[in-house]
Parts: C-alpha cells; structure tokens; sequence
C-alpha cells in the first residue's frame, strides 16, 4: 500500500469529501523510488476500509479556506477533492458497484499500476488482450474479449475521429489469435469506402478474401447468394421497388407459380408455350400481349420467334390478332381466335427452346407471362404493372453484374476467416443499400438454417460506415423498402446472438440509427461526438455511461475513446493503439503540406530590430 495522501472528511451520500495533505499537492509524487501522478480531475485512488480498498474516481476538487485550522490566524487554504467510489478490491479482485463506503477519518492512498489492471483489465481470463491504453494512467489493460465478441459491438465518433482504426485495431488483434487455430466462424466486412482492400490489412491474403463489387463491369467479382433467397417475394419486392397495392401481389404471383412448378426440368418451356396460346386464343385477347410476348422472346434470344411475332397484327376494331398474307400463306389472313389455330401449335413447338437461363432473365420472362395470363384473366391493369417492367429491366441491368444465384445448396464462398466486401464502386446509394442488405440476409438466413443450438459456428458481421445502410433519416426511399432494411437489422440484432451472429457497427451518427438497434448494442466504444442529438442518444442508450465519462466525449482527442458497455465493470477512456502504416485502414487525413508542395521553413531568420542602436 502506498503512503497515505489524505483522509476522508466528509461522506454525504454517494459524495465523497477528502483533503489533500499539504505536501502532496504535487503534479508527480514520488514514493520508494518510482513516479505517480499527483492528484487531480479523473485520477484514481483507494480509500481504507477494512481489510477492503475502495477505488474511487476524482470528480472534482477546490480550496477552502479556514482560519480554525491555522495556528496563527492566518488565512490558509486546504485543498478538498470530491470523489465516486466505483467499486473495491478484495482479496486481489475487483468488484464492480457500491458495497463499502468510506467513514470520516479513513485515509486515502494513491493507486499502484498492478491494482488498476486489477480495476479495468480482465482479470478472470488472465489474457492478453489489448488494443490501447488508459488515457491518463498509460497503462496498457487487457479487454475481456471473450465476453466482447460475444456481443454486439457499437464504434462511435466524428469523422477523423479514429473509429476505423478503433475496428481495425479490435479486429487484427482478434484475427491475429485466430489465424492459426482452426476455427469455425467467419469474419465478414463491409466496406462501403473501400478502406480495407488493401493486401495486408488485418491479416494475411491467405486467410481473407476480397471482394470489389462493381455493377458496370460484367466480369467482376458478384455477391453469392442461394436461389430460394432470389426467388422470394419480399426480395423481389425491394429489389425492384414494387407498390403495394398492385405490384407487390403481382411479383408474389411470379414466384408463387414458379414454385408451383418447380420440380419439373422444363417448367419455364411449358410455361412459355402454355402462355403464347392462351396469348392468341383468349376469348379477350390485348395488344399489349404482342409486345410481352416479343420481350420474353428477345430475353430468350430467339430469332425465329421474334421475327414470326413481329409478322402478327392487330385489328383494332375487331379487337383480335391476325397473321396478314404473306409468303409463306397467300391465300388468306390467320386469325388467331380459335382453339384449334394450328399455326400457335406450329411456332411454339418449333421456335421456343429453353436455354440455360440465368435468374435475371427467367424473371424478366416469368414476369412478362404471369402479366399475359393476368390480362387475360382480367385481374390486373396493364398500366399498373408496366412501370415494375421498366424498373426491372433497367436495374436488372446493374444488379446482374453485382448478384450470382447459385444453383442449390452450393456454399456461397470459399472458407477463410475473412471476407472483406467493398462497395466503393457502388456510386448509387439505393444499389448500395440493396447489396448490403442481400448481403445481410444472406449470411444471417444461411448461418440460422445451419447452426446448431447452442451455436457450433459464429459470424461476425462488421459494418463501417453504417449510417449507409441502418439510417433512418433517408427521406428519399420509399417507406416500405426502408421498414424491410430496418426490420432485418432489428431481427439480426434483436435474434442473432442466439445463434452466434454478431453485427459490428461502426458510424458518424448514432442519432441517424434506427433506435431500436441502438438499444441492442451491447458494448460501445465511443470517440469524440460533438453533436447534442448524438450525446442525448447516447445517453438514453448506454446505460452503463457515467457522467464523467459523457462530459469528456466532445472533447477526446484522437484515436481516444469511452470504452463501456456490459462486458466492462465500468467505463474507461482509453488511447488507442495506432495500426502500423501497412496496417492502417486507407483513410489517413490528406497531408496538404506535401500535396500543395509547401516547403517547410527551415529556420525562421532573425527579426530585425526597428529602432535605433545605441
Ligand atoms: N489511435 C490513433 N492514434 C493516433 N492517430 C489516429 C488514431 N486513430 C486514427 N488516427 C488518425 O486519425 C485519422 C482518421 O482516422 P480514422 O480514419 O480511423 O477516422 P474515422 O473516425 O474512421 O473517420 P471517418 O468517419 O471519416 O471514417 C487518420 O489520419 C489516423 O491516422
Ligand atoms: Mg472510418
């Protein structure tokens, strides 16, 4: 135990008063030859109780004056500090929580190294853990990371705030104990800036993968996902940006009659067959069918039977479509009204061949017959549904280059501890929230089918620049596909844990997420925040954020953060260790000295003296 500094004079509830002796008023103090901090705002030090040390926090301190104290009425001034208690050691173990408190008279001691690892390392697990150290102390504590990665993880700050170093650094760490061992939990990032590309972040290539989404080049990598995830009706939805009322129903139509069909080998065929005769012989055939008809025959890329559309009229004022004379009938015009048209027999028999189909253009073939076989029926308008089909075709285009469906169970990318996903290339934000979020679904739908309970596999899904995808500001989009993206986060984070999912989220604005998200979140790490919106937030949510360590949040420097949360007995501000150069996310602030080409001034020269000499 080191020399006492002080004793308790006051106790006034949870309000500690203690006052200082005279000789330790020092910036440093020395005791047995090594160096302490002296006494001030958010220092540490232990109050005697027993056979127990209270640690308490410095809140805040003053002078009072008396003259009672003095021998010679003279004015004197003893220097008061208010402290917390935060917790006490016992038997070389650190309790979290209020169970002693001091009396009047109690001395107070400064705090050693060994017992602050005792307060804020990991005592339990004995591990080597660390990514920082404590801001004012420089010690470097150990995180209890097992109970960390067992939660969800929230990164906060201002831009430049050091946040994506923070991830970065949490995650080396973790990835470097990993690397060897032969785990079964995936690591996934997403990337929206493309900041963790590089070869050498995090660890080596052998165990990552990166994967450079990028819609306008056909051959570049593509996002991975299963054929049930393509072919449902909520992802069709908000792929396309349906309406509620009549497009949703219609798209659910698409994918129900595909199910139906399934199993047969040669189902999109009959289907195409099926609907080009009812198309022709319906009793209230539509103009529009012709041109339907002729967009699934250019996505099959059949030339014979484009042409032979191209050759079929309409007859406006009998409502009904013929086969002018022609060459190959000059006898008279086909009219196509009768079951028993042999010529519909004819070209559907010798023209359509199924061709290996991609899910792109089996959707956009499958969509344009459910709308011939609706017309005919009379369920839908045309006019309601043509929008959906310009929409599909034009994002089919982009997100043909992003998606690949993979036939039946394959598993959807090779196994390494690592996959880094960049959308950088991404310019449209709405395509970019659309990749994240079938991204998301994916891995979360895929790891709930396959893990056991309790899980035998975690996935641990990190998110920088999170405010993309989980803001709920966005006035643009539409409601409903911002209640889909929103509702799954919230299932993720909300269910996840049970099943070994993780989400790591890292963002500008707390204020901007979805609260119900931020109330899931486990455990915060949390840089300089300015804003009073973000500081409230955070507030309301982290509930294990103490006042003290709220009032330093705007004003941390660099690479400084509030590290709280339910795996932490209480909260501490640490300095976190900068990654080395090749490690370092690509986010570093621009250098304008070395960009503008300023030269350095070397050595100022000698101001001459205006006056005169004497
Ligand atoms: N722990 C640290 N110590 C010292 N400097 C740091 C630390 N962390 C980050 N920096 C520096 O701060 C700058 C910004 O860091 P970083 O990219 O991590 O910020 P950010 O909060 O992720 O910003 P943004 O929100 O814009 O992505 C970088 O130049 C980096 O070198
Ligand atoms: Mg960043």
């Amino acid at each position: 135990m080191l020399a006492a500094v002080g004793e308790v004079i006051a106790v006034k509830g949870t309000k500690i008063l203690v006052k200082v002796f005279e000789e330790y008023n020092k910036e440093f103090l020395y005791y047995q030859g090594i160096q302490y901090k002296g006494i001030a705002i958010r220092e540490h030090l232990i109050v005697r109780r027993g056979f127990s040390d209270i640690i308490c926090i410095v809140e805040g301190e003053y002078l009072d004056e008396t003259r009672a104290e003095s021998t010679d009425e003279k004015i004197s001034y003893i220097r008061k500090i208010e402290v917390k208690p935060i917790g006490y050691i016992s038997q070389k173990k650190f309790t979290e929580g209020i169970k002693h408190l001091p009396m009047i008279k109690d001395s107070v001691h400064l705090v050693a190294e060994s017992s602050l690892r005792l307060v804020y390392g990991d005592t339990e697990n004995q591990s080597d853990f660390t990514i920082g150290t404590l801001m004012r102390e420089g010690i470097a504590v150990c995180l209890p990371w097992l109970n960390l990665f067992n939660t969800h993880i929230g990164i906060f700050g201002n831009t430049g705030s050091g946040k994506s170093n923070t991830l970065a650094k949490l995650y080396s760490v973790l990835l470097s104990k990993l690397d060897k061992k032969n785990v079964d939990s995936s690591f996934i990032l997403l990337d929206f800036n493309g900041e963790y590309t590089g070869g050498t972040q995090f660890i080596n290539e052998s165990n990552k993968t990166v994967i450079q989404l990028n819609p306008l080049k056909e051959n570049a990598p593509k996002i991975r996902i299963r054929e049930q995830e393509f072919w449902d009706k909520d992802v069709l939805r908000i792929l396309f940006k349906a309406t509620e009322n009549t497009q949703t129903p219609f798209i659910g139509r698409v994918v129900a009659g595909r199910e139906k069909f399934n199993e047969r080998d040669d189902s999109t065929k009959k289907f195409i067959e099926a609907t080009v005769k009812k198309a022709f012989t319906t009793s209230s055939p539509r103009k529009e069918m012709k041109e339907l008809l002729l967009n699934v025959a250019k996505s099959l890329d059949c030339k014979p039977l484009v042409e032979t559309l191209e050759q079929i009229a309409w007859h406006s004022s009998q409502n009904k479509f013929y086969l002018p004379k022609s060459a190959t009938h000059p006898k008279k015009d086909i009219w196509f009204n009768s079951d028993d048209s042999e010529y519909i027999n004819h070209f559907s028999e010798n023209f359509i061949e199924t061709v290996a189909l991609d899910c792109f253009q089996e959707l956009s073939i499958r969509i344009n017959l459910q709308l011939i076989n609706d017309l005919s029926q009379g369920f839908v308008q045309f006019e309601h549904i043509q929008p959906l089909l310009g929409r599909i075709r034009e994002s089919s285009r982009l997100l043909k280059n992003l998606i690949e469906v993979a036939k039946g169970d394959e598993e959807s990318y090779d196994k390494r501890l690592l996959t880094i996903i960049s959308l950088k290339l991404c310019n449209d934000q709405s395509l970019k929230k659309v990749a994240a979020l079938l991204i998301v679904r994916h891995y979360y739908y895929t790891h709930r089918e396959t893990v056991n309970s309790p899980p035998n596999k975690t996935v641990h899904f990190i998110i920088d620049e999170a405010h993309n995808i989980l803001s709920q500001q966005s006035v643009r989009e539409a409601e409903t596909w911002k209640d889909y993206r929103l509702e799954l986060f919230e299932e993720v984070i909300k269910e996840g844990r049970k099943f070994g999912f993780f989400l790591t989220i890292c963002s500008q604005r707390p204020a901007d997420i979805s609260p119900t998200i931020m109330s899931q979140i486990h455990n915060f790490f949390i840089h300089r925040l300015v804003n009073d919106r973000d500081l409230q937030l955070l507030e309301n949510t982290v509930s294990t954020l103490d006042n003290l360590s709220k009032s330093m949040i705007p004003h941390l420097a660099k690479g400084c953060c509030v590290v709280t949360g339910t795996s932490f007995d209480i909260p501490m501000i640490q300095q976190i260790e900068q990654l080395k150069t090749e490690q370092q996310p690509n986010s570093g602030d621009v250098n304008l000295l070395e960009l503008w080409k300023i030269e350095k001034k070397t050595k100022s020269q000698p101001k001459r003296r205006i006056g005169r000499r004497k």
